[in-house]
């Protein structure tokens, strides 16, 4: 069956996604310089698939070691590009580290492959919408400027992507416009693995039931929306995982929107912070202490997807809802506890 790059195949989509290509009759390659994951990934991916993905350590951003490495490994088929830096706070503060590291992997992998044809599925963002006019955001909703330098190289690459595509014959590029990834594999033995204080909601709300933080602070309560808290549409990580294969699928049949394109990746359905909360509440069993704080700079207020596009086109949707976000994310946080994988 096809070989197919993962690049950050350790990483959270990332080892979930290589769960699903598994699954789904593929063979994962991993690439990753382990900047924000850790090796014993590789034995829990092992533990559910059976059989441990062949694994490569190293920096996409090396032009040397990224030539190399594709022409050593002329049988891979599609990439899936997972690889980059996510830390929006952190991407203010060090913009430069963001414009490196995200643009010049991309440019590396794509400039490997100027003859070759090759199947490209690239990790976009929701972000790119901004605070969206219209609810549900479609695909074809305009592009608002980013207010972080993280979003920004989310915008940039897909314009990247698109001339690439449109220039040269041989990509056929997809990118995937995640909402908000969260939960774990049913096995509970991979999921999110936060590298220090957690910056997005559902690690906090696990890690504050499970006792490592005190308590999670609902960041505004005065919004504009039904019970003042922030919306945003929550989408199971497997199910995720589950659209990078229909995406490689869509690219080896050949993608009637031609050489570039993009999709929503949500469930069509927003849920408020404290609607997640209760959520949650309900999953685990154990009240959560909160408390509302001031707004985090640079929200958005409220967003959830339009699924008409990869429902008809990609033939994907998402099967799990907020009860099984919620209680997979939480065995995740407890086989963690016992069994901690800590980040080098
Ligand atoms: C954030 C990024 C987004 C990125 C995504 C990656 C911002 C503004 N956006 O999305 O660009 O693609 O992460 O995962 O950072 N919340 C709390 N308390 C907390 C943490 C979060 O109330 O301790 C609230 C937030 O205000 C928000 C919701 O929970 O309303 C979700 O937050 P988060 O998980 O950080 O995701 P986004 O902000 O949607």
């Amino acid at each position: 069956m096809s070989k197919i790059l993962v690049t950050g195949g350790t990483g959270y989509i990332g080892s979930h996604t290589v769960v699903e290509l598994h699954n789904a009759g593929y063979t994962p390659v991993i690439v990753d310089n382990l900047s924000n994951s850790n090796i014993k990934i590789l034995d829990q991916i092992e533990k559910i698939i059976g059989v441990k993905p062949e694994f490569h350590q190293f920096d996409l951003c090396d032009v040397a070691k990224t030539t190399a490495f594709i022409e050593a490994n002329p049988d891979i088929t599609g990439i899936i590009h997972f690889a980059a830096s996510k830390a929006v706070g952190e991407s203010v503060v060090d913009p430069l580290k963001y414009y490196h590291n995200n643009f010049f992997s991309l440019i590396n992998l794509l400039n490997s492959y100027r003859e070759k044809p090759i199947n490209f599925v690239f990790s976009s963002s929701c972000t790119v919408y901004g605070e969206p006019d219209v609810l549900p955001v479609t695909e074809s909703a305009p592009v608002k400027k980013s207010t972080s330098p993280y979003g920004n190289t989310k915008q940039i690459a897909e314009e990247i992507l698109e001339e690439t595509a449109n220039a040269y014959g041989n990509y056929n590029i997809v990118a995937l416009r995640y909402f908000n990834p969260v939960g774990a594999h049913e096995t509970a033995l991979i999921g999110e693995l936060p590298n220090g204080v957690p910056q997005n909601l559902l690690p906090f709300i696990t890690q504050t039931a499970i006792g490592k933080r005190e308590k999670l602070t609902v960041f505004g309560s005065d919004y504009d929306t039904p019970d003042g808290s922030c919306i945003r549409d929550y989408i199971h990580v497997v199910d995720l995982a589950k659209a990078h294969v229909a995406a490689i699928k869509l690219l080896e049949k050949g993608n009637p929107n031609g050489k570039f394109d993009v999709f929503n990746i949500g469930t069509g359905n927003g849920y408020s912070v404290l609607e997640a909360i209760k959520a949650f509440e309900k999953a685990s069993g154990k009240p959560l202490n909160y408390e509302f704080g001031p707004r985090r700079e640079g929200d958005v207020i409220q967003v959830w997807g339009d699924v008409t596009k990869s429902t008809k086109e990609l033939g994907w949707k998402a099967q799990l809802g907020i009860d099984e976000m919620m209680s997979s994310a939480w065995a995740w946080e407890q086989y963690i506890n016992e069994n901690p994988l800590p980040l080098d």
